[in-house]
C-alpha cells in the first residue's frame, strides 16, 4: 500500500529584531492606524544585516528535528523565494548545516503558497518511497527584497521560518495528509513580481533599472485573487476528504492580511473565530507563514491533537493550494 505522509514534528523561528508600525511610520508616509486597520499587522520580525534565509531555515529545521526525535530526515524540501543566491539552491547548504549531508535537498519556489507546494513534494517523495522522513521548511528573508521606500509592501512582510517533519505512515493516523489540492495561473504573474535577477532581465555588470530588484505587488487585485483562490482550493480539498465547512476546527490560511483570512472564512461559511491568526505579530512571512501559524496555535494551546485542520495558501505565480489533516500530538522545542 502507498505510504501516507504524516506530520511528526514542528518547529519555528523568527529573528529577534521587532519592527513596529510606529517605527515604519517614522520612515514612510504611513501610520500605525492605517496598517492595523487595512492589514491587521502590528509588528513583524526582521533579520539583522548579514543574515540570510538559510540562517532562518536552519533554526526552524533544528527545532522541527528535535520535535520529531528520534526520527532523522532522509530528504529536505525548502520553500523560499528569497534564496541565499540565485544559484545554487539553498536547501543543500541547509541540509549540510543540519548534519544531514548526502540527503536529497531541493528548493521549491511558489511564493506565499510555497509551504503547501513543498508539503506536496515531501508527500510525493514518501509515496514513491524515495524517502521515509522529509524535513519540509518554509523560510523567507523578505526584508532583503523589499523597497525600503515602498509603503505599499514594506509594512506587510516579515522574515521568519517554520518547518515540519513528515514521516511515512498510514492514512488513519493523526497527522496524515488526507487530501491536497494545488493550482496555478501564470496569466497573473505580473501581480506579484521581482523584475530583475532572472534570465529575463539578467545582470549585465551595469546597475539594473531603479527598483528592478525589489518586490512589486498590485495589492488590491492580489487581495481579490487571494480570497477567491484560497476559498476555491479549500472547497476542493474538503470535497476530496468528505468534510463539510462546519467540520473544520481550525482554518490555517496563509497569513497575508486579516481581512483576507476573514473573507475566506465568510466565503466558506467557517466562523472567523476558527481561523488561526498570528499575522498581527509576524506579518506576511510568505512560505514561512503556515508553519509559523501552526506553531503559534500549538504554543497558545489553540490547536490540539485530533482536531480537524484545513491549511490553505495563495501566492505569486499565481499559485494556490490546500491540505486537510487531523492534527497530531507534537511537541514544540523553544
Ligand atoms: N499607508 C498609508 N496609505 C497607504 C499605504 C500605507 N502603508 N499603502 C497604500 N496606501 C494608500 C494607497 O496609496 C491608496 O491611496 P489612494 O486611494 O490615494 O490611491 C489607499 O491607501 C488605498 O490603497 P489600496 O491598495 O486600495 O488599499 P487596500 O485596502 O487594498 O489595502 C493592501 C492595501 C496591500 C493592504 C491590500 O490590498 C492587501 O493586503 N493585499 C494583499 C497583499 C498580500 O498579502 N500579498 C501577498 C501575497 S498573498
Amino acid at each position: 500500500m502507498t505510504p501516507a505522509a504524516v506530520i511528526a514534528g514542528l518547529g519555528a523561528w523568527v529573528p529577534r529584531r521587532v519592527v513596529t508600525n510606529d517605527m515604519l511610520a517614522e520612515e514612510l508616509d504611513t501610520s500605525d492606524e492605517w496598517i492595523r486597520s487595512r492589514t491587521g499587522i502590528v509588528t513583524r520580525h526582521v533579520i539583522e544585516a548579514g543574515m540570510a534565509t538559510s540562517d532562518l531555515a536552519v533554526e526552524a529545521g533544528k527545532r522541527a528535528i528535535a520535535s520529531a526525535c528520534p526520527l532523522r530526515p532522509d530528504a529536505l524540501v525548502l520553500a523560499t523565494v528569497t534564496p541565499d543566491h540565485p544559484c545554487p539552491a539553498t536547501a543543500p547548504a541547509v541540509a549540510t548545516r543540519l548534519g544531514l549531508d548526502g540527503i536529497p535537498a531541493m528548493d521549491v519556489a511558489a511564493v506565499c503558497s510555497g509551504f503547501i507546494y513543498a508539503l506536496a513534494v515531501g508527500a510525493g517523495l514518501i509515496a514513491t518511497e524515495q524517502a521515509t522522513t522529509v524535513l519540509v521548511i518554509g523560510a523567507e528573508a523578505y526584508s532583503t527584497i523589499l523597497d525600503p521606500q515602498d509603503r505599499t509592501t514594506r509594512p506587510i512582510f516579515g522574515d521568519g521560518a517554520g518547518a515540519v517533519v513528515l514521516r511515512a505512515g498510514h492514512r488513519s493516523e493523526p497527522g496524515a495528509l488526507l487530501g491536497m489540492d494545488l493550482g496555478s495561473d501564470g496569466s497573473g504573474a505580473d501581480l506579484i513580481q521581482v523584475m530583475a535577477g532572472g534570465s529575463r532581465q539578467r545582470g549585465t555588470g551595469r546597475p539594473p533599472g531603479p527598483g528592478d530588484h525589489y518586490f512589486r505587488m498590485r495589492g488590491r487585485e492580489v487581495f481579490q485573487q487571494a480570497v477567491f483562490h484560497m476559498a476555491d482550493t479549500s472547497c476542493r480539498v474538503l470535497k476530496k476528504v468528505g468534510w463539510q465547512p462546519e467540520d473544520v476546527d481550525w482554518l490555517v490560511a496563509h497569513q497575508a492580511n486579516v481581512r483576507i483570512v476573514h473573507a475566506v472564512c465568510a466565503q466558506m461559511g467557517i466562523p472567523a473565530a476558527r481561523a488561526v491568526v498570528n499575522l498581527d505579530r509576524v506579518g506576511n512571512t510568505s512560505a514561512a507563514s503556515i508553519p509559523l501559524a501552526l506553531a503559534d496555535a500549538v504554543a497558545r494551546g489553540q490547536l490540539r491533537a485530533d482536531q480537524r485542520v484545513l491549511l490553505t495558501a495563495f501566492g505569486g505565480g499565481l499559485t494556490w493550494g490546500a491540505a486537510a489533516l487531523h492534527w497530531p500530538q507534537v511537541h514544540l522545542t523553544p
